[in-house]
């Protein structure tokens, strides 16, 4: 039986992967499903919770219940969770957003032409949303959490990047080409703020879903 435990609560969950434009058909994306982030959507929803999901190129189905914002760019990510975020009680950032996005976009599409060198991509920095939830709170109490994919010195890492992002909670998975990106299982450890540490044992990302939700309940009440 799932307690209502965010009943009344509004949550904002980010969910899937950024593409960056190049030109009208070539984007710079990742391989982020979107798998997690549906996941916490659902779970949130299935506790009582009113929930907002920012959706990033997922191409997966829009859960019942749930109100789902269709986003492109990290540019328009940004846009939809501020948005949303304004009256939200917790804020989950699971998509995976693109660090950088070309310099340039071009109006028509790119063409290789004889005998020449292809022109190099330059990159500019994409806004750090995490980061900016984190250090301007739409509300006071509100809770933020951020994910993290690491490939090596995992806790370090995480705990560093805790600090640096500001938010509450960090999910800290293990990443490499075989492991958590389009599966249907995660394990994680999640970062507090307050120096805690849980671990999520191997298991589905529904699992690791409910315990995040069980620890922001914990610093809403
Ligand atoms: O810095 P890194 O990309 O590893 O951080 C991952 C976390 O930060 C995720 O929660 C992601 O949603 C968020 N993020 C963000 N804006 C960015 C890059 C990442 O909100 N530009």
């Amino acid at each position: 039986v799932t307690e209502p435990d965010l009943q009344g609560r509004h949550v904002v969950v980010s969910a899937g992967g950024t593409r960056e434009p190049l030109d009208p058909v070539r984007f710079l994306g990742n391989r982020s499903s979107g798998k997690q982030g549906y996941a916490l959507a659902r779970t949130a929803a299935a506790r009582g919770a009113r929930v907002t999901l920012v959706s990033a190129n997922a191409g997966l189905p829009d859960p019942a219940g749930v109100d789902v914002v269709r986003v492109g760019t990290a540019v328009q990510l940004r846009e939809a969770v501020l948005k949303a975020a304004a009256d939200a009680d917790a804020v989950v950032m699971a998509a995976a957003v693109a660090d950088f996005r070309p310099a340039v976009y071009a109006i028509g599409k790119i063409k290789k032409r004889d005998g020449q060198d292809p022109d190099p991509i330059v990159l500019v920095r994409n806004p750090d949303i995490l980061a900016e939830l984190s250090a301007d709170r739409a509300r006071p109490g509100q809770v933020v959490v951020g994910f993290a994919a690491e490939t090596d010195d995992v806790l370090a890492n995480g705990r560093a990047k805790l600090a640096r992002k500001g938010c509450d909670l960090l999910v800290v998975n293990e990443v490499g080409e075989a492991r958590t990106f389009g599966s249907e299982e995660n394990e994680a450890v999640i970062l507090g703020a307050d120096g805690s540490e849980t671990p999520v044992p191997h298991g589905p990302k529904e699992a690791l879903a409910d315990t995040v939700w069980d620890l922001v309940v914990r610093r809403l009440a």
